[in-house]
């Protein structure tokens, strides 16, 4: 039987609760996976009307990828545990009201907020003696652009919630290729004795978009690739492909193995970021066949800036494991195709008994196919058939699609996963402080490193695979990024 768990949304006539909260929480009403008691709320100032704001929600619901089809019946159910709250969050007598509408039940506090508002936002609902122990308090990036701000932003939440009541969403955890990643790594025989410096060459991680800055240049230009994107969802895919074995599988179990990957990360600063970084900044070029202006031609773009939309970085791990065995990432906008994938190099064999041109052997590789085609691929090598005296070997992949291999099942939205485990209580999806404090002090030494050196991005075309030393830091190695298939 599942317990009343009332959703709140703080910031709920904002453009995140609509694109992606209200569809996930739609699909989990559909599923039947809240309680038929619990409410969802709206939580804002007032921007819209009740009926405009109900009427936004199934826009937005309708126009979500995941959201398969939105029936008059369904959504009348749905809309009847919706309540849009006008009110001021950070007044302890609004949050008293809400609580009188909202009647008994567990309480979720989303916030979907800017970071700069949580401390007064938490502290009325202290005050309004709206936080018991079973009170869960969700929170979204950006938290903080430092390890030092990261922290003044943690400890105001801490003066209401204690760490088993914070949630804080990394919504890449969320999505299923994500969390299939432990799943693949733990639960299939091969995996584990190959997974390690003796017989993995390297791992590259890419998370490449098509998008631009615009739109949100302002927020984006305080921030860049590094804190936008390494410093949560590509540290975090990291953690997952290089973690130990968690003893159980429970939330700080996981969480601690990830804790000591980012405790191994080598650290990187002005003593070594100019080999180890790249940083880049898109110009006008062609996207999909469209042209795109370059990053200060986007719309509120200041005339100059020397923040990257695109990095690189050649990450080392120090431990048993990983030592020695490069990880490289890059992640940029405006490159030519929106895709995330994680390519696992393993050794070449070392006695090839085939008499054949070394070149020709590719060595084999797993590549983790994130999104879009989701999927995972082991190329092998293979004998081409033919009665030639000379074999001839290539290399060829055992492609397994998502789609294909679970026709029957639909792939729920990461929002949908993750607000459902906090009705759940339960955290494994979500970063802990120490995480978060250990990435930021990994990314802090980079932007330090930045600055002492003054290592300014290098110009790249918008369409392009990024800056050509991007190229060049895995080539002064002897190795080279995969190209997108
Ligand atoms: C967000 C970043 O966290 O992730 C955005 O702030 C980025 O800049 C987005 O576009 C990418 O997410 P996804 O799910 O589209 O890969």
């Amino acid at each position: 039987m599942l317990k009343t768990c009332n959703i709140v949304i703080v910031g709920g006539e904002g453009d995140l609760a609509f694109r992606k909260l209200y569809p996930a929480l739609y699909s989990l009403h559909k599923e039947s996976l809240l309680a038929e008691s619990s409410k969802i709320v709206g939580f804002g100032r007032g921007k819209f009307t009740p009926e405009k704001f109900i009427a936004n929600m199934r826009k937005w619901t309708e126009e979500s990828d995941y959201v398969n089809n939105v029936d008059d019946e369904s959504w009348a159910s749905f809309s009847e545990r919706v309540l849009h709250f006008v009110g001021d969050a950070t007044d302890p007598k609004d949050i008293k009201k809400l609580q009188k509408e909202m009647g008994d039940g567990e309480i979720v506090f989303y916030l979907s907020t800017p970071p700069s508002i949580f401390a007064p936002i938490c502290k009325a609902m202290g005050e309004a003696g709206a936080v018991a122990d079973t009170t869960r308090l969700v929170v979204e990036k950006p938290l903080g652009s430092s390890r030092e701000s990261f922290n003044d932003i943690n400890n105001t939440l801490f003066e209401t919630f204690e760490e088993h009541q914070i949630y804080r969403i990394d919504h890449y955890l969320g999505k299923e290729t994500v969390q299939n990643l432990l799943a693949l790594r733990f639960s299939n025989i091969f995996f584990e004795p190959l997974w390690n410096r003796h017989y993995i060459d390297h791992v590259q991680v890419t998370v490449a978009e098509s998008v631009g800055a615009g739109g949100r240049w302002s927020y984006y230009n305080e921030s860049g690739a590094l804190r936008d994107m390494v410093q949560n969802h590509l540290l975090q895919l990291v953690c997952l492909v290089a973690m130990e074995f968690p003893s159980r599988n429970k939330a700080d179990d996981i969480r601690d193995e990830k804790l000591k990957v980012i405790r191994s990360l080598k650290p990187i600063d002005a003593s070594n970021v100019q080999t180890l970084t790249v940083r880049g900044q898109y110009t006008e070029g062609s996207v999909s066949q469209k042209l795109v202006p370059g990053y200060l031609q986007e719309k509120d773009a200041l005339p100059a800036s020397d923040t990257e939309t695109f990095v690189a970085i050649k990450a080392e791990i120090q431990n048993n494991r990983w030592q020695g065995v490069p990880f490289y990432l890059r992640t940029g906008k405006r490159m030519a195709e929106r895709y995330s994938e994680i390519v696992i190099q393993f050794k070449p064999v070392i006695f090839k008994f085939i008499d054949i041109d070394p070149n020709a052997i590719n060595n084999n590789q797993l590549v983790i196919r994130l999104q879009p085609n989701e999927g995972v691929e082991m190329k092998l090598m293979n004998k081409v058939p033919g009665l030639s005296e000379k074999t001839t070997l290539q290399n060829v992949g055992l492609n397994l699609s998502f789609e294909e291999a679970f026709e029957e099942h639909r792939s729920p939205s990461a929002y949908e996963r993750l607000i459902l485990d906090v009705t759940r209580g339960d955290q494994t999806l979500f970063m802990r402080s120490d995480e978060l404090r250990g990435a930021w002090r990994w990314v802090d030494g980079m932007i330090d490193g930045w600055e002492t050196v003054q290592q300014k991005p290098q110009k790249y075309k918008s369409g392009s695979a990024g800056p050509d030393d991007a190229l060049g830091l895995l080539i002064k190695d002897g190795r080279k990024w995969q190209d997108y298939e």
